[in-house]
Order: structure tokens, then C-alpha cells, then sequence
């Protein structure tokens, strides 16, 4: 197979010679591309030309070889090929591809990341090639923080919680974090091939699970858009919270990203409030009228569909839209009136990767709701080995009536705990055209993966009956709406289990005295007789 690719790439090679010259320098910035370009031409350069050169050969063929593990087969090899040749001839007559022109195709996207922390997931991502890369939140760990202590004279967590566990820092200790993560080795080589956006989620906002409350959220706003290369003047940075939206590609190929802020307006984590505040409610109003887009990839911090909540009770919250049901229904009916076609959502933040599907929403269509958490801070990585079983574990045992359960997952609760980024990969080119939905891990490998045509993405595609009552149904009935025999499992299996440990010794105890007495009563019979 290797050979097969080989020769492919060789022969592909050798016809499209004048495409191949370009590619390397695709993505620099344009002033490195036109030195680069006039540089091409004194022989002087000839040397760094070759090497360039040769190492996107080699290039090509590592990812030739890494397609063909994916068993994606040959001609999505001769694909990429075409779609790279195109870009760079495209860059070779026009010289500068604007970002309306370019088509997308390629799309990462992750969430999480503890500047302080070492981040070989970089290479992962700059290996996958990706267009635009969107930061989903926690960009950064500004909040200082205290371990949990349940007792002692600082108490963090627990029913005697004095302390609080998370506070803000000042703006030049959030600035310095901010410098830290970007200069990272990996994550500025990226930047050099790759349009980064995003938007943030609470720490980098500030502190574990702020809201519209924190006093600093303009400071922050501002730290936050530097990290990103905002420009100076740029409306992003006058107006109220970090929300944006992107549109890449001509009409038919066309995508948008929609980047929510769930923070800066958020009212109190209980209050079924306000997510995003109504001036950011109009704005997305006016995003998703415009209807110019075949994909709309919404970017929120927090998970949309999944209502992790609702099943972990008593022991766990999950921040989530969930959490918000008036909200959540709003931005449902909002895609709903407008017809908005190819809704895909992004979320992080919940430090492990999950894919969920709700085919009930207002919209007729299936909406995808594609998590990945974790660049550095995932769940069974942060925690000893046997908490990560016990986790891996309850991923499994815990009912989810939203989550994608197919034989593309790595594990059987198609959940994976550990550090991961997602991809979206649009296949425009077939027909009808291809959506690929991953995560993947910390060598690009997918972990979990749905694929679907855009043309189910579509009002109507998909015209679901009401559900009956006390119905269950995988993919509509929600979570809250689980019977209570099924959504309590967590809790019940807990408590059973205590129950046992702590019987159990009882039991044993008192057998082990009736043993005994038995013993002494048959001892004192003998003796007797
Ligand atoms: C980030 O990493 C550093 C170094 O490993 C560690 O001390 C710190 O606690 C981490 N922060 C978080 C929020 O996990
Ligand atoms: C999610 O679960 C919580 C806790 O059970 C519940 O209050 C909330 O209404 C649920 N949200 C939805 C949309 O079902
Ligand atoms: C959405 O589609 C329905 C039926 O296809 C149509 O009646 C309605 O006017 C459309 N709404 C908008 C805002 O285009």
C-alpha cells in the first residue's frame, strides 16, 4: 500500500510540477510569500527551494500514508492532491487568497490548555493541516485557585466550605499567562500556517464559572483579543463580550463560523436566566438571516445539546445550555424560523471528548454537537489511575440518551478522557457533499468520528414523530425526562455500594461470633459428655 501511495504521489508529482513549487509557502504571511516568491528565483535560493521542496514531498507521502491507515483508500489521496494543487495555483494567479475566496475545507478546533503545562498536541494539529484552528475557551488558566479541602481551617468544597477555591488575578499576571501559551513552541508554528480564532470560556474569562458578575470582564476582553491578534481597531474590541463571526469561501462552498460568548452576559448559574444577553441575541439574529452559508459551524464554550447534569446528580454539575432551558430552546427556534441550513455546534470545556446528536429540536434536521476538551487538561490524565478507570467506567454506565454511540469509537462509552482536538473535514468536491466530524487524540488518530452528507443538514430532511407518552428514544427524549429508575444510576450504584461496604464487616462479624459460639457450645457438649 505504501508502494501504491509512493508511486501515486510521484506520478501526481511530476504532472502538476508548477502547483507543487508554491505549496510550501501557501500559508505563510504575505510578505514572507512574495520575498519567498522573488527569492525563488535568484539561484542563490535555489538550495532552500529544493529542501522545501523535498520535505513537502515528504510530507505528502507521510499524510498519503496516514490517509490510507484511515482506510480513506486511494483516491481521497488523489483528492488532496487536487485540492492542494488548486490552492497553490490559486495563490500562483491571484497571489493573495482572500479569506471570502478561499474554499475551507479543513477545520480543528480544541479547548483547555494550561499554558504551564507542556502541549505536544501541537504537532498533532499542525500535522493535520487545518485551514482555521478555533480556540473553544480556556485558552488559557488565568484563575489562581486552592486545592479541595473538605475539612481543615480552608475549606473548599463540601457542606463546611469557608474558603472560596477560585479567584481572579490581576491583568498583569493574565497578560504574562497569556505570553506564556503564546510562545509555546507548537502552537506558534501553527500559527504560521493557520488562521486562528475563538472565543473563551471561564478561565480565561477570569474564574471558574463566572458570569456576567466578574468586575474584570473588559480587562480580560482585551488581554484575551491580543492573544488572538485582534487589531487595534477593530469593533471586536469596543463592543461587549468577544462573540464574532468568520465567512470563508465563495456562495456554495460557503462557511461560517458563528463564535459565542456564554460568559459575559451569562446570569447566575441557576437562575434559567440570560446566556447571552440580548444585544448578542440580536447579533446572532442578524448572522443567521443572512443564510448565505451552506455549513454553519456555531462555536460555544459550553456543551449545547448534552445535559451531563441531569445524570450525575447529586454528585456532579456540568455547566452546560442545558442548564438554561429557555435559552437553549431560543437558539433552537431561532435556527428553526430562519431555515437555517447546516447547523454543526462546537463546544469544550467539559475536559473530555463527546459527540451528541438531538433529531427533536425544532430544526428538521439532525443537530450535531461536537466536543472536544482537553488540549491539556483531560479528565483521566489529571487524575491517579484508578479514579481514571472508575471514570472511563461510569462514562460507560451512565445513561446518555444524546451521545453517538458507532464502531468508529475508541472506547465503548464513545467517550475518551483523554487529551484531544477536533477536526471538521468538508468534502466539497463530492457528491453529495461530505461532512466528517472527529476528535482526535494526541497523535491525530480518531477517537470518535460521525460522518453525514450536508443534504441532511436541511429543514425537512429529517420530520421525526412527537414523542409518545413516557416514551424513550435515543437521539430525542432528554435526559431530564429519563425515568427515574434509569437517570439515577450513578447515584444508586453509589449508595448501593456504600451500603455494602458498610454492611458487609457487620455480616462478617456477626457470622464469624456465631461460628465461634457454635464451636464453644459443641466444645462444652464434648466435655460434658
Ligand atoms: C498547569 O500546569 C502546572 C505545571 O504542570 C501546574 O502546576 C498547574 O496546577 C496546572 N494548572 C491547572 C489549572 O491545572
Ligand atoms: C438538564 O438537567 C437539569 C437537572 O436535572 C434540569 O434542571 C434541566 O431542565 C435539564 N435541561 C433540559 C434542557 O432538559
Ligand atoms: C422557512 O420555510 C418555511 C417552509 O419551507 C416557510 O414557510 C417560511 O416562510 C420560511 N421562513 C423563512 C424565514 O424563510
Amino acid at each position: 500500500m505504501l508502494c501504491c501511495t509512493w508511486l501515486v504521489a510521484s506520478v501526481t508529482f511530476f504532472l502538476s510540477a508548477p502547483g507543487w513549487l508554491l505549496v510550501p509557502i501557501r500559508r505563510e504571511d504575505h510578505d514572507n510569500d512574495r520575498k519567498q516568491v522573488e527569492g525563488l528565483k535568484s539561484k542563490k535560493k535555489s538550495a532552500t527551494f529544493l529542501l522545501n521542496l523535498l520535505l513537502f514531498y515528504t510530507r505528502m507521502l507521510w499524510q498519503g500514508a496516514v490517509y490510507i491507515s484511515e482506510g480513506k483508500g486511494l483516491w481521497s489521496i488523489v483528492a488532496v492532491i487536487r485540492r492542494r494543487t488548486a490552492v497553490a495555483l490559486a495563490s500562483f494567479t491571484k497571489y493573495e487568497l482572500k479569506q471570502e475566496e478561499a474554499v475551507v475545507s479543513r477545520v480543528a478546533f480544541g479547548s483547555c490548555a494550561n499554558q504551564s503545562a507542556p502541549q505536544p498536541i501541537w504537532t498533532a494539529i499542525s500535522a493535520f493541516d487545518p485551514q482555521v484552528f478555533i480556540w473553544l475557551g480556556d485558552n488559557i488558566y488565568a484563575d489562581a485557585k486552592l486545592p479541595v479541602r473538605f475539612i481543615g481551617r480552608k475549606r473548599t468544597s463540601g457542606p463546611f466550605k469557608n474558603t472560596p477555591r477560585f479567584w481572579p488575578v490581576s491583568a498583569e499576571e493574565m497578560q504574562k499567562k497569556y505570553m506564556m501559551a503564546k510562545s509555546i513552541s507548537g502552537y506558534s508554528a501553527l500559527r504560521k500556517t493557520t488562521q486562528i480564532i475563538g472565543t473563551w470560556d471561564d478561565h480565561d474569562y477570569g474564574m471558574n464559572d463566572a458570569g456576567k458578575e466578574l468586575s474584570s470582564k473588559d480587562v480580560s476582553q482585551q488581554l484575551m483579543l491580543d492573544f488572538l491578534d485582534e487589531p487595534k481597531d477593530s469593533p471586536r474590541r469596543k463592543q461587549k463580550g468577544v462573540y464574532a463571526s468568520y465567512t470563508y469561501g465563495p456562495i456554495g462552498k460557503r462557511i461560517k463560523v458563528i463564535l459565542l460568548d456564554t460568559r459575559y452576559h451569562r446570569d447566575a448559574i441557576f437562575s434559567n436566566g440570560a446566556m447571552l444577553g440580548e444585544t448578542q441575541w440580536a447579533w446572532l439574529e442578524r448572522e443567521l438571516k443572512k443564510g448565505d452559508a451552506q455549513l454553519n459551524i456555531i462555536a460555544s464554550s459550553i456543551q449545547v445539546i448534552s445535559n451531563m447534569s441531569a445524570v450525575v446528580r447529586p454528585f456532579f454539575h456540568v455547566e452546560s445550555w442545558s442548564n438554561f432551558p429557555a435559552e437553549q430552546e431560543r437558539l433552537y427556534k431561532l435556527i428553526a424560523d430562519y431555515n437555517v441550513s447546516g447547523v454543526i455546534f462546537i463546544s469544550g470545556d467539559v475536559h473530555f471528548c463527546e459527540i451528541t446528536r438531538f433529531e427533536c429540536a425544532p430544526v428538521e434536521y439532525p443537530l450535531f454537537d461536537l466536543t472536544s476538551s482537553g488540549l491539556t487538561q483531560a479528565v483521566e490524565e489529571l487524575t491517579n489511575p484508578v479514579i481514571a478507570s472508575v471514570l472511563r467506567f461510569a462514562a460507560w454506565f451512565v445513561p446518555n440518551t444524546m451521545r453517538v454511540y458507532n464502531s468508529h469509537c475508541r472506547y465503548k462509552s464513545c467517550v475518551y478522557g483523554k487529551r484531544n482536538f477536533g477536526t471538521l473535514e468538508i468534502d466539497w468536491d463530492a457528491d453529495p457533499v461530505m461532512i466528517a466530524m472527529s476528535v482526535r487524540d494526541i497523535f491525530g488518530s480518531r477517537v470518535s468520528s460521525v460522518e453525514v452528507p450536508l443534504s441532511m443538514l436541511q429543514p425537512g430532511a429529517l420530520k421525526r414523530e412527537p414523542l409518545k407518552r413516557g416514551e424513550v428514544r435515543r437521539h430525542c427524549t432528554l435526559d431530564a425526562d429519563l425515568p427515574w429508575t434509569r437517570k439515577y444510576l450513578l447515584a444508586y450504584s453509589f449508595f448501593g455500594l456504600c451500603l455494602v461496604m458498610t454492611a458487609s464487616p457487620c455480616l462478617i462479624s456477626y457470622m464469624a461470633f456465631n461460628k465461634l459460639r457454635v464451636r464453644r457450645r459443641r466444645g462444652q457438649n464434648q466435655k460434658a459428655d
